[in-house]
């Protein structure tokens, strides 16, 4: 495809019901940030718009939980997300509301125009409805007991004891959470979207089109919807918190809110048009734009399914892509807002960002953790000691150690300037190294153009690391050994640690030029250090040679990043378990939802949430057979293992070290969780799980096959 003239990006609109979590961050907006400062880096013409969806029963529940109004509710929210966002670093160029004018009257144009082409067809259907309160009830405003594991409290969509999806007509002994009273049955009629009209359309644009650059999971879901037939939408509901349905006809209706919300980015442009004094049509209308969206995976359906339907009728352009990323889970178990089984940016930002020895150095430790561990192919876990490892061996150890090692030996060896480059000198090495900036280059360009930002990430680090084998190899400080009778360092060697600081000290340029979309605080501080302006982060620059002119002299460098301690994330580990353990006690003394409620026999159980077999089949597991151990240096319980699966041998490490000597385990077999996300543990990539029993004084057994059989075997 030739190059879009213009971008727009949009990032999913958070409910403005609470505070949004860490999950949310990896998933939608830090990839799309980063995505956007490289276009902007790259001198594109691109507008990057989100805000906050302010409309659904989400709002009103909410302001019922919290004894607020639901304006009140979103006014609160938005303010704290729009500053959460702001405070990690995440660039919109606007933060838009559902709730403005001009959104509720963009939607209600788009409405009209899709009715009054017969885009919409009505049917009438029965409802549940509260004769107290005089209102229909959304699912989520009836509660009762779930038919399938007794909970008193299930909601009239899902039960969130055992998570089963539900419909209202499943709860036994419903009642209407506005009144308590039990709901009846009425009529009432909705607009629809026609979905199933638009199926060709769909399978040709998702299924037929090039789209080899769309993630598998997106097409994978997409094609599922659409093989399992596609059904009209309602696009109204029977509420009166949202968008007025726009007909004299459909008093007390508003639109629904997954109608509204997806509107809302080009309500969002609207705005930003107006603020900017440009157009806001092209971007939305002229085929020379690329629009994307960056979602989380619980979004694909709206974006993917009924929003190009949308978009179609409405005569806009559809997304060019759809980067959507699976779920963040979070030290072993999935993020919950419900059991409080999260991390809130909120407490991030004041738990690290607002200390005293925080700022935007922790800022970017978030987003370089969080892109490193990206769920973008598949589910992925946010583990506090990942995060003290992915700081401390990387950003500390590679990155941060090159800079400053670069800036400190300048200081010492070449008087604080960038020293000459003394060209008939360089050796392999060195031309080795040079070449290494525009080759990195390339593979971070193409690599960020597919939306594969992790290795993106990598890519960059990788430079960093190199940096410091280039200069361990050519060791300056050793050749500033080599002096006179006074003191002074012989020419000879002066040409020779010249070369290695010039090309260093530009390899620090590059580096703060390529992590500037993903680490924006840090190249800024290197921009400081090098006394350069902004412009030099310009994408062009990325890859030359000769970024600092010979002669210049450079300040004195700062620390880029900090460790974090042992005591920083043991006490993370243990607020977030007591947090979680305060809210399921507070919920369990929770009122039932009706006195006609049979009473609940639920006990605290000792196994897990009842998972599906499709969940458990998701995990390979496969006998395999230790073939090596060694302990992980400055690291007591952790053991590194080659395991050989038969098909191949994989580097694992594991937590064992304090129950087994590694000489005691070569030759045993094990079970292996083999398609566990690669891991980093101390600077090593573990690439699978050993499956292990805990007996009750805690000691660790191998789960192993009764007698020796071949490697790579399944167990299921
Ligand atoms: O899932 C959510 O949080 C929705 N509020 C996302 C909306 S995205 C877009 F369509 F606005
Ligand atoms: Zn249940």
């Amino acid at each position: 495809m030739n190059q879009p003239k213009r971008y727009l990006i949009t990032a999913a609109l958070p409910y403005a019901n609470g505070l949004k979590h860490i999950g949310h961050l990896a998933g939608a907006y830090l990839p799309a940030d980063i995505y956007v400062r490289y276009l902007r880096a790259q001198k594109r013409d691109v507008v990057f718009v989100c805000g906050s969806d302010e409309h659904g029963t989400a709002i009103p529940i909410q302001a019922m939980k919290e004894g607020s109004t639901p304006q009140a509710i979103i006014d609160k929210y938005h303010g704290i997300i729009r500053e959460n966002f702001q405070d990690l670093s995440i660039s919109f160029d606007i933060y838009h509301r559902t709730s403005s004018p001009i959104h509720h009257e963009t939607s209600q144009e788009f409405f009209t125009m899709l009715n009054n082409a017969g885009e919409l067809e009505t049917r009438e259907t029965e409802q549940y409805y509260d004769e107290a309160a005089k209102t229909f009830l959304a699912d989520r405003y009836i509660k009762g007991t779930c038919p399938k594991c007794g909970f008193n409290g299930a909601y009239g969509d899902q039960c969130e004891k055992c998570g089963t999806s539900l419909s209202p007509d499943e709860l036994i002994n419903p009642i209407s959470t506005l009144s308590g009273q039990p709901p009846v049955k009425k009529k009432t009629t909705h607009w629809y979207l026609p979905l199933n009209k638009h199926e060709d359309f769909l399978r040709n644009w998702i299924l037929g089109e090039h789209k080899e650059d769309w993630r598998a999971n997106v097409v994978g879901q997409c094609k599922s919807w659409i093989d399992g037939g596609l059904q009209p939408r309602a696009v109204t509901r029977d509420l009166d918190w949202g968008i007025k349905v726009p007909l004299p006809e459909a008093e007390g209706k508003v639109l629904y809110v997954w109608f509204d919300a997806p509107i809302g980015y080009i309500s969002a442009t609207k705005q930003w048009a107006i603020d900017n004094d440009k157009n806001w049509e092209p971007y939305w209308q002229d085929k020379d734009t690329k629009l994307v969206h960056f979602i989380g995976k619980d979004n694909i359906v709206f974006h993917c399914i009924i929003f190009p339907v949308m978009l179609k009728l409405h005569g806009n352009i559809l997304p060019d892509n759809v980067p959507s990323n699976e779920f963040l889970n979070l030290e072993g178990d999935k993020m919950s807002t419900s059991r409080n089984w999260k991390l809130d940016m909120q407490d991030y930002i004041d738990d690290f960002v607002k200390k005293e020895n925080g700022g935007p150095q922790l800022v970017d430790a978030l987003r370089y953790y969080l892109t490193q561990i990206a769920p973008e192919t598949k589910d992925s876990e946010f583990i506090w000691k990942g995060f003290q490892d992915a700081v401390n061996s990387e950003l500390v150890a590679i990155f941060g150690n090159f800079v400053n090692r670069a800036f400190v030996l300048m200081h010492k060896l070449t008087s604080g300037k960038v020293p000459p480059l003394h060209e008939h000198l360089l050796d392999e090495k060195d031309k080795g190294m040079l070449q290494e900036f525009s080759s990195t280059k390339e593979r971070v360009e193409q690599l960020l153009e597919q939306y594969k930002f992790r290795e993106a990430q990598f890519e960059v680090i990788d430079l960093a690391r190199k940096g410091n084998r280039y200069m361990q190899e050519k060791e300056p400080w050793i050749k500033a050994k080599q002096v006179d009778e006074n003191g002074k360092v012989l020419p000879a060697a002066q040409a020779l640690i010249d070369n290695c600081m010039h090309i260093s000290l530009q390899l620090c340029a590059n580096l703060a030029i390529l992590i500037n979309p993903f680490l924006p605080n840090t190249a800024r501080k290197m921009l400081h250090m090098m006394k350069v302006v902004e412009k030099m982060l310009d994408w062009e620059n990325a890859g030359k040679t000769k970024l600092l002119s010979v002669g210049y002299s450079l300040r004195a460098p700062e620390l880029l990043f900090r460790k974090i301690e042992d005591v920083e994330i043991q006490e993370q580990v243990e607020k977030l378990k007591a947090n979680s353990q305060a809210t399921l006690a507070a919920a369990s003394t929770e009122q039932p939802a009706a006195e006609s409620n049979p009473p609940a026999a639920i006990k605290e159980s000792p196994v897990k949430p009842e998972i599906v077999f499709d969940d458990f089949a998701k995990i390979d597991l496969k006998v395999g057979t230790i073939q090596a151990a060694e302990k992980v240096e400055k690291a007591d319980k952790l053991l590194k293992l080659s395991v050989d699966l038969g098909f191949e041998t994989r580097t694992i490490v594991s937590g064992i070290a304090l129950h087994f000597k590694p000489e005691e385990i070569v030759g045993k077999q094990v079970v292996v969780v083999t398609n566990l996300a690669p891991r980093k543990m101390r600077g090593i990539e573990s690439n699978g799980m050993i499956l292990m029993a805990e007996d009750s004084k805690g000691k660790l057994h191998f789960v192993r096959p009764e007698n020796i059989i071949n490697p790579g075997a399944g167990v299921s």
